[in-house]
């Protein structure tokens, strides 16, 4: 419902300091660290920038400067009468720039929505009657495009009142950490992908992860000549020197059943036909990572029982790297004594390794980089047996060659690094990190990204991770088998950068950030400390029907296909004709959420399964609704 009680106000500012009948606080003279808004700090009496308010030609003394997708609570106690506010996006942002758009809610009821606004528009006023409503909801939405310069201002916002006094409400609500995921069955199941892909001639690396009670017995048939499959490393090994496609079967036997799994190998250029899942030593180590560390990764991601999910890479991002030796080869430093006992430490785990580089003189870390010698890093990287190179643009802007067109410039030194890599004979995973400059899901592929950084570096708030996660609308277009969004690696379990301590998301924050990936076919790269993984995490990233919307086959990202406020649908369709479909609650309150068939294509009965907790949820007819918790979600697949 829309605006059900307001007021005609013939004057474009309203200011209830000069009119009101009885107590009077204004917005910024609230607590307003109690908002929540996905980027900048929330302020009072200064836009986004730190700029005097100003709503198109209008400069405003008082009231609250945010960033959409904001949220302000206000406890009324039932006993405010009105609010007053000039709304608009601030003068700081260009004409026709940052779109917006402004809803009050009492008690769960719209009572007055602005429309969309943008930069340069004239304020809106704002004056509403809240005579008996408790819980008062101010909201700023980015009017589905995303947040470019959505910066929104609440200016002389005030609310009249009698009695107690109106209150921010802090602090989100104390949540239990639920783990939802059951504990794998004793059964045999062969988790991972469904296909794998291997260039011609190259060593392929592929272990058939497998959950269930040990002694089991792992082997597969149809494998062609020239690979062989190990039962004891449920390893497959080999090459094929010729582009084509073989359809294998694994099975798996132990005391209580059997399983068997499809599985197609595809010897042909295109890498990662699923998304890389792995982990990196980034979020939880920093600079503080070392040869030690990376090994006990490894162990945990084997003692911890992940790799039987199909956890395979262990990445070492920046500090690794050393002076180069008098030829120029790249050299590790004093914590990496030995490059390629590590990689073969890791191997021999059933795991694969990667590294980190930039295209510039320096990493971001300020350690020696590529720049000049990217086919002799690329050879060093083969000769030591690594799997997978995260590129990060880094310095590379001081040394870009300003005569190319922009997005030549861009491209360059992803081109340039390509070459060396498909120079090498081993297959080397290519990761693009320069944070979504010129659009790169655009082009990321045509560079031979096998992944791109779609955003900024990843923080364990809300703001930052619905931030990266729910900017991808649109991106779906681009990502496919070999070829994948990023929007950062993984934030959950015991993190820190260099100071480890727990993730300060909420469970359900949690749920979403696995679920949201998951969905955008996103390479999933645990951020946190292996050997301290405790069992919430641990489910989080042990839930095979939640992987396998990540892993499926048919590779086709998912896209948002309804939005309502602070509620979305994100949906893709799974190899098997099924639809896996994330109903979202960015909002801080717990909502009824609906998917709607007509929106996914549907007609008639369906039936829905929660994937968390791997369960039938029935058959609906036209549109499936379930509770979502503040930042949380549903997810279900729909047959
Ligand atoms: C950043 C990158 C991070 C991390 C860091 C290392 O640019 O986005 O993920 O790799 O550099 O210095």
């Amino acid at each position: 419902m829309r605006i059900t009680r307001f007021l005609a106000v013939p004057v474009l500012t309203v200011s209830l300091a000069l009119n009101a009948a009885g107590e009077v606080v204004r917005l910024d003279q609230m607590d307003l660290n109690a908002a929540e808004q996905e980027y900048s700090e929330p302020h009072g009496n200064k836009s986004t920038d730190w700029k005097p308010l100003s709503i198109g030609s209008k400069h405003y003394e008082h009231g609250f400067g945010t960033h959409a997708n904001s949220t302000l609570l206000i406890d009324l106690h039932g006993h405010a009468t009105r609010l007053t506010a000039n709304v608009g996006v601030d003068g700081e942002v260009p004409a026709g720039m940052g779109s917006v758009d402004f809803t009050v809610i009492g008690d769960g009821r719209t009572l007055w929505d602005s429309g969309v606004m943008r930069g340069k528009q004239t304020a809106k006023v704002v004056d509403i009657d809240l005579t008996g409503i408790h819980r008062l909801t101010l909201e700023v939405g980015d009017a589905g495009d995303g947040i470019d310069h959505d910066h929104a201002d609440w200016a002389e916002a005030a609310i009249e009142y009698s009695g107690e006094k109106p209150q921010t409400i802090t602090g989100a609500p104390p949540e239990q950490a639920v783990i939802l995921t059951p504990p794998p069955a004793h059964t045999p199941r062969i988790n991972g992908p469904a296909v794998f892909g291997v260039r011609p001639g190259h060593q392929i690396l592929y272990r058939v992860p497998v959950t269930g009670d040990r002694p089991m017995e792992v082997s597969a048939t149809g494998v062609p000549d020239g690979v062989i499959f190990d039962p004891v490393s449920q390893q497959l090994s080999g090459t094929i020197n010729t582009p084509a496609s073989f359809l294998l079967t694994f099975h798996a036997k132990n005391s209580l059943g059997e399983a068997e799994k499809k599985f197609r190998l595809v010897v042909s250029d295109t890498l990662a036909l699923t998304p890389p899942l792995g982990w990196n030593s980034w979020n939880c180590f920093a600079g503080n990572v070392d040869d030690a560390k990376i090994r006990v990764a490894a162990d945990a991601m084997v003692n911890s029982g992940l790799i039987e999910h199909g956890w395979t890479y262990i990445n070492i991002d920046d500090t690794w790297e050393g002076d180069r030796d008098p030829a120029g080869n790249i050299q590790s430093n004093a914590k990496f004594p030995d490059m390629k006992a590590l990689a073969d430490y890791v191997h021999g785990k059933g795991l694969k390794i990667g590294l980190y580089s930039s295209p510039g003189p320096k990493t971001c870390a300020g350690y020696e980089a590529s720049w000049k010698h990217e086919e002799q890093d690329a050879a060093q990287y083969a000769a030591w047996d690594f799997d997978y190179l995260k590129y990060d643009w880094c310095s590379y802007g001081n040394v870009v060659d300003k005569t190319l067109p922009p997005l030549e410039q861009d491209k360059r030194p992803y081109e340039v690094m390509n070459a060396a890599l498909r120079a090498q004979k081993r297959d080397i995973v290519f990761s693009l990190c320069q944070y979504g400059m010129g659009d790169v899901w655009e082009w990321g592929a045509s560079v031979g990204g096998n992944c791109w950084r779609t955003t900024g570096d990843i923080r364990d708030a809300w703001s930052s991770l619905s931030n990266n996660g729910f900017t991808s609308v649109g991106h779906e277009k681009f990502a496919g088998p070999g070829h994948w969004n990023d929007p950062d690696m993984l934030v959950i379990g015991n993190l820190g950068w260099g100071n480890v301590r727990p993730c300060h998301l909420t469970p359900s924050e949690q749920y979403t950030h696995i679920s949201l990936w998951c969905l955008l076919d996103s390479p999933l790269l645990i951020g946190c400390d292996m050997s301290h993984l405790d069992d919430f995490t641990k489910g989080l990233l042990s839930n095979d029907e939640v992987l396998e919307v990540n892993q499926d086959e048919l590779g086709r990202q998912a896209a948002r296909i309804a939005k309502s406020g602070q509620l979305e649908i994100w949906a893709k369709d799974m190899a098997d004709g099924s639809k896996a479909v994330g109903l979202f609650n960015r909002s801080p309150e717990p909502a009824q959420v609906t998917v709607n068939w007509s929106d996914l294509g549907l007609t008639g009965k369906h039936r829905v399964r929660d994937l968390w907790r791997q369960k039938d949820v029935g058959e609906f007819e036209g549109s499936f609704t379930g509770m979502v918790s503040r930042h949380g979600v549903l997810l279900v697949r729909v047959w």
